[in-house]
């Protein structure tokens, strides 16, 4: 032991046999037992070996705050991700300019996040939904109007298309909208196979899929460039999507947002969008369909709301949507579950202490995450933990409503012994970066989606529950860790049949 002495101050390091490989095989196939079998091991703050690089994780709410409550001078988002995120959103937005920058840009976009668009997107988004049961082959059991036919779709095929429908015919616009049956659709898909965790660990590599990213990503920006002057030139200002909020908006110091700096924020947006919601979408019919108790509870609540005398359905108001107890609870407890993002990760610039009270190697020692390293913070685990939450792997949708239910003893306890003050009220979980419960990430860089993702889900989801009934014939899968989202893996067929009254 003496032979071999250890830098006391650096966190423990995970176990691994093969020595730049480290811990990659375990990390990439189960993300969620790996941390948690390391923190039986090591505690809430240790180290592991990825591909060469070194990797720091942070575990429970105490580790959240650390990272995602972290200065971002210290932390830096851009220079954990821009390697990745540059070839496919573009030059000079969110990781490849300065953190103030992006700070902007995100107020800018928020703009076109406001209320008065939402109130126009609800019937926009449930007319996409209606269409595509119309229309698309997986639902020809509907189309045929029978109410004894049960018909089924892979659910994260139709979710994804669903999702992109209404993206672009709300937020994207109707140019993308338009384009999305023609050559978009190909250059989107191109995009995508560029944007996975094989081009993370990997920036540059002879492989197809690097030339046809690059390739589509120029093809992309021009698209979107081309939508910015033809609507300049034809004077058109009456859009209510992203790229009408973006045109025209100007940085503090006085600089216009260029017309390519508009194409990749739209870009970084669908990016962005796209398989969070598709892949949340996806698990909460699963679950539907696997608990049709809660399915029946949701379209009642639907019924109660929105049916009218003649049978027919009243569209949604945007403000209405939240006051739909069941509809948030469900989407509330598919994303403590399955958030889609398991791992958030920042570059200490330099080094970092650790809080003593997150951990430390002795009484009086404290460790120090060396500069160079990547922090990892998993509000995927304490969405999960045993210690915090009652019945922590089971879909519970009802556990939102009791004010007792939400936390487990365990944690309230946890909470007293450690001092910390975490806000657990009734049905609401603190937004600070201390909480648990971070689906949307916390801090600085916290989602600016998170509204327009339960509008989108939410309209979805009630335009489909109003006319199916969802059964499952399989158990809900379990989740897949090699793509950049957590998706459901196969089989995941959900089974639908048309209710009697439409
Ligand atoms: C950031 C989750 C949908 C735009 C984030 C982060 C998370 C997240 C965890 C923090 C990343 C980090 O700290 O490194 C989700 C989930 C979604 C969703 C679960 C849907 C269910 C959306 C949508 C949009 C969007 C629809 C755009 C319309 C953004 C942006 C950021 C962000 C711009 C900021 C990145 C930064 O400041 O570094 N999202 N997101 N997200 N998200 Fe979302």
């Amino acid at each position: 032991y003496q032979l071999l002495p250890r830098d006391k101050s650096k966190p423990p390091l995970v176990w691994h046999w093969i020595p730049i490989f480290g811990s990659a095989a375990a990390y990439g196939q189960d993300p969620i037992k790996f941390f948690l079998d390391c923190r039986d091991k090591y505690g809430n703050v240790f180290s592991f070996i990825l591909l060469g690089r070194r990797v720091t994780v942070a575990l429970g709410p105490d580790g959240n705050n650390f990272i995602m409550g972290g200065k971002h001078t210290v932390m830096s988002a851009e220079d954990a991700y821009t390697h990745l995120t540059t070839p496919v959103f573009g030059k000079d937005v969110v990781y490849d300019c300065p953190n103030e920058l992006l700070m902007e840009q995100k107020k800018f976009v928020k703009y076109g996040l406001r209320n008065d668009n939402f109130r126009a997107y609800v019937g926009m988004i449930e007319d996409e939904v209606l269409q595509f049961m119309n229309k698309d082959s997986s639902f020809r059991a509907y189309q045929m109007n029978d109410i004894n036919e049960w018909g089924s779709f892979d659910v994260l095929h139709a979710i994804s298309e669903i999702t992109i429908l209404t993206a672009s015919r709300t937020l994207q616009g109707k140019e993308v909208r338009d384009a999305l049956d023609k050559t978009y659709a190909q250059v989107y898909a191109d995009l995508d196979g560029g944007f996975t965790p094989l081009h993370w660990l990997f920036p540059h590599l002879p492989l197809p899929s690097y030339r046809k990213r690059d390739a589509a990503h120029k093809k992309m920006s021009q698209f979107y460039i081309d939508i910015i002057q033809k609507r300049r030139e034809s004077g058109n200002q009456s859009e209510v999507d992203m790229i009408a909020a973006l045109m025209d908006q100007k940085y503090r110091n006085g600089k216009i947002l260029q017309d390519h700096e508009i194409a990749h924020i739209m870009i970084a947006l669908l990016m962005a969008g796209q398989h969070t919601s598709s892949a949340t979408g996806s698990w909460i019919l699963l679950h539907l369909a696997d608990k049709p108790e809660v399915a029946e509870a949701l379209y009642q609540e639907q019924v109660k709301h929105f049916r009218q005398p003649d049978g027919s359905w009243r569209s949604m108001q945007y403000e209405e949507i939240r006051e739909l107890p069941v509809l948030d609870c469900v989407i509330r407890e598919t994303l403590r579950m399955h958030p889609p993002i398991h791992s958030i990760m920042r570059k200490a610039r330099s080094d970092v202490p650790v809080p003593r009270t997150l951990a430390a190697p002795s009484e009086d020692g404290t460790y120090v995450v060396p500069q160079g390293d990547i922090l990892l913070s998993s509000a995927a685990v304490s969405q999960v933990d045993p210690l915090l939450w009652r019945n922590s792997f089971e879909w519970d949708p009802t556990r939102w409503n009791d004010p007792e239910g939400v936390a487990q003893q365990a944690y309230k306890q946890y909470d007293d012994a450690n001092g910390q003050k975490v806000d657990f009220g009734f049905g609401l979980v603190s937004k600070g970066t201390e909480s648990p419960y971070q689906p949307f990430g916390a801090g600085r860089h916290r989602c600016i989606g998170e509204q327009f993702a339960y509008l989108q889900l939410s309209t979805v989801l009630a335009t489909l529950i109003r006319r199916v009934e969802l059964r499952l014939d399989h158990p809900v899968p379990g989740p897949n860790y090699q793509t950049m989202i957590i998706l459901p893996k196969t089989p995941r067929n959900i089974l639908y049949r048309r209710r009697e009254f439409d």
